[in-house]
């Protein structure tokens, strides 16, 4: 069974105290966004950011858009009190930052059960001991009220833990991108890309957008409105990659090619499960118009 494709191309954050940003994404093209809390606001606006995002979240008006709270660590002096809020304002996901392992998501999923409430995790990936234990914190997609639904790569803390550096193609960072991409598949998750800081350098961007995509991530991390479209163009599939998927699904359904698993289509061989990956890439091409035509 493939489960229902949300495109998630495009995760813009902003900051929780930025009310201009907050109402200036109603109209920006992002398929998710991602209000902050954490990192981006500063101490002293950090109580006044998380009832302005509370309310941002309550009030709506962000149609296809998911909606996601970045709260503080729970070890902060402001997480308990972010998580609460995020709680009640039941925004599409919580994204929790910095965990070490599944304990710090167990946290969090059981204030969600407590509170009666059902609204799905997101978690950055951002920590050496997060890397460490990857596999025992995907296995939080396992939990009933409060699954988690993707990692987000945090590669700017992880630079920062690691002093690994930036270098065009990332060689550095490489293995944790994969790991953390096999954990995610292994588990059913989603997996976005860390961000690109420097939003003026458009050819830099559209490399690392590239390179994630071809990776196998499902999209990328976004700090600013200019890098929006070609993060939605690179991790949309093309009109000749949906065209291409569609002449395979119509293969396998020729009646002298039903029962076979494998098959000669344009000189190429094509399996059953190239079938399978046809129809998802149709099934998210499909995603992204319905939603382009809101
Ligand atoms: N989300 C929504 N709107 C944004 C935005 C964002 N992340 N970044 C900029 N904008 C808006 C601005 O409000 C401005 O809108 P306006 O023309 O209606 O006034 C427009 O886009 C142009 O912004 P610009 O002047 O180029 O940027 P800036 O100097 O105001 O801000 C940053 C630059 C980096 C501070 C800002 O982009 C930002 O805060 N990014 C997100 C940071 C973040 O959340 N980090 C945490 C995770 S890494
Ligand atoms: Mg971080």
């Amino acid at each position: 069974m493939t489960k229902t494709i949300r495109p998630r191309r495009s995760v813009l954050y902003m900051p929780g105290s930025n009310e201009r940003a907050l109402e200036k994404a109603k109209t920006l093209a992002a398929d998710a966004l991602i209000l902050d809390l954490e990192d981006a606001v500063s101490p002293e606006k950090k109580a006044d950011a998380r009832k302005q995002v509370a309310d941002t979240v309550k009030a709506g008006g962000y149609g296809e858009r998911e909606l996601i709270i970045r709260i503080n660590a729970l070890d902060t002096e402001w997480g308990h009190d972010d998580l609460e809020a995020a709680i009640d304002a039941a925004p599409d996901a919580i994204l929790v930052p910095k965990p070490n392992r599944a304990a710090d998501l167990d946290a969090v999923a059981r204030k969600v059960e407590t509170a009666g409430k059902e609204i799905a995790l997101w978690a950055m990936v951002e920590t050496p001991l997060a890397l460490l234990n990857i596999q025992e914190i995907a296995g939080c997609a396992a939990h009933s009220h409060a699954p988690l639904t993707a990692f987000v790569m945090g590669t700017n803390d992880l630079a920062k833990e690691t002093r690994a550096r930036f270098v065009p193609g990332r060689t550095p960072m490489l293995p944790w991108l994969t790991t953390s991409i096999l954990a995610a598949r292994a588990f059913g998750l989603d997996i976005i890309d860390g961000v690109y800081n420097d939003f003026r350098d458009t050819d830099g961007f559209q490399a690392e957008c590239e390179q994630a995509r071809d990776l196998g991530m499902d999209g990328k991390t976004l700090i600013h409105p200019t890098q929006l479209d070609a993060a939605n163009a690179v991790f949309a599939p093309s009109d000749a990659e949906v065209a291409d998927a569609r002449k395979i699904i119509a293969a396998f359904e020729q009646p002298e090619n039903k029962g076979k698993g494998a098959i000669s289509l344009d000189g190429r061989m094509v399996e059953l499960l190239h079938a399978e990956m046809a129809k998802r890439t149709v099934a998210l091409a499909e995603a992204i118009d319905k939603q382009a035509g809101e």
